[in-house]
């Protein structure tokens, strides 16, 4: 039935009439474990880094993981192994990033609203750098590193004022947009930096928004980031990093392929290099390049549900487990993990448990299924089980990291203790 390449193909792809995740029968996973089960290949993670080191050999450059794509340990452990540094933007994920390996040093702190505690538990651990976001969070982060006695590196995180044509709640690099600092205050910016004693002024950074599919709004940034390196070096502050953030989409469906990290860094250097700015060290901070067809969420059917206008598939997995589609209307494809024979199929629309009309998972999908099927919800490696809320009182599903012929247990399934630890009765009388 499917000659088609799946997103997330070759690792993920039917075999014998199975889909596996490299050389493990997904159908096997759900029996051991459970349903919704997040299931991931690790071959899928280094082939798509791979594509971003293939675009940075040879050059001065390094690969800061985005950690709230997927925050896993895991995860971060084969990205740790693999050379990355980490992009984070709270304390939990600079916590996380440490106890998965990674190194404090190569770490980049981003975010518009870091707290002073966290600014000071970085400073002592002594990260790489914070990207600041505003010239009111420079004076802060000068006070607490001035207080620890520790120098901050910074890089300060322009807006170049691009639409990335991507949905406005993941679009950040537009004026009206909270990131970044605006491009007409960029060399004023600078200047107060370079004038606060607990800061060392060492780079700029950028980063447009998230799912973006094509490289022209990457090229044109590119561009005003570099017109604003040109002024700020022309006040006297010369900068040695461009961070240039994350945001490379992955196809969720065929017919949108956005371009492989490799050919987009290609045209990007290529920029730099004619713009006389090709020896500065270069940053980048993907998260669902990464990620995101690296992973996929089996999970049940519960019900075939005939409505009046609509049929459904009720399904075991849920808005609080893949929240993408209630709130970017996004797409995910929806297979069988066991090939369904031909023609018995309906159009349906793939529906969670969770009491809201938002709880869709898919819509409008022809499938073949019953009660008792495990489906695979495909592209689900980034902003899902990073992004899972309990709501409904739904513990958050497990998750299985495969390499090759093994799969590990990398998450236990939330249980009903794990929810109700923290809470507590109110005391009686
Ligand atoms: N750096 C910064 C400063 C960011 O804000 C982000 C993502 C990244 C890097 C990584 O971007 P990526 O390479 O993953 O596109 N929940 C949304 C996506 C939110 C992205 C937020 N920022 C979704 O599910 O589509």
């Amino acid at each position: 039935m499917k000659d088609i390449q799946l997103p997330g193909g070759p690792h993920f792809a039917y075999r014998d009439g199975e889909l596996h995740a490299e050389q493990v029968a997904l159908s096997a996973l759900a029996r051991e474990h459970g349903t919704p089960l997040f299931v991931y290949s690790k071959a899928a993670m280094l082939a798509a880094l791979g594509a971003y080191q293939r675009g940075f050999a040879g050059r001065k450059a390094k690969i800061f993981y985005a950690v709230k794509a997927n925050s896993s340990l895991a995860v971060l452990q084969v990205f740790a192994q693999a050379g990355c540094g980490f992009d984070i933007v709270s304390g939990g994920e600079l916590e996380r990033a440490l106890a998965a390996g990674g190194k404090p040093a190569d770490v980049i702190f981003s975010g518009v609203g870091k707290t002073r505690a966290e600014m000071q538990r970085a400073l002592e651990l002594g990260i790489g750098c914070f990207n600041v976001e505003s010239e009111e969070e420079l004076d802060v982060l000068n006070e607490v590193a001035t207080r620890v006695g520790r120098t901050a590196t910074v890089s300060l995180r322009v807006n170049p004022d691009v639409d990335a044509k991507t949905h406005p709640y993941i679009s950040t690099g537009l004026k009206g947009n909270k990131f970044g600092i605006a491009s007409d205050r960029t060399v004023q910016a600078y200047r107060h930096a370079a004038g606060l004693p607990g800061l060392n002024v060492a780079g700029i950074d950028c980063h447009i928004g998230s799912q973006i599919t094509e490289s022209a709004p990457f090229l044109d940034a590119l561009d005003r980031v570099l017109d604003m390196v040109a002024a700020v070096e022309a006040a006297g502050i010369r900068l040695q990093h461009v961070d240039f953030g994350g945001g490379l989409g992955i196809g969720y469906e065929e017919d949108n392929q956005p371009p492989q990290a490799d050919a987009l860094w290609k045209q990007l250097f290529a920029k730099l290099d004619a713009r006389g700015y090709g020896d500065r060290m270069v940053m980048a901070e993907p998260g669902r390049s990464l990620v995101g067809n690296a992973g996929i969420c089996l999970t049940e059917v519960l019900y075939l549900k005939p409505g009046e206008q609509k049929q459904f598939v009720v399904i075991d997995a849920a808005m609080n487990d893949l929240p993408r589609p209630a709130m970017y209307q996004a797409f995910h494809a929806i297979m069988p993990v066991r090939e369904a024979p031909n023609g018995a199929g309906g159009t349906y629309d793939v529906v969670g448990p969770v009491c809201e009309s938002g709880d869709w998972i898919g819509r409008d999908r022809t499938l073949a299924t019953q009660p008792g099927d495990v489906l695979a919800v495909l592209s689900a490696g980034a902003y899902c089980m990073s992004m899972a809320s309990n709501y409904n009182t739904r513990g958050r599903a497990a998750e299985v990291l495969v390499d090759a012929a093994k799969a590990t247990l990398i998450r236990e399934r939330e249980t009903i203790d794990d929810q109700l630890r923290k809470e507590k009765l109110l005391p009686a009388g």
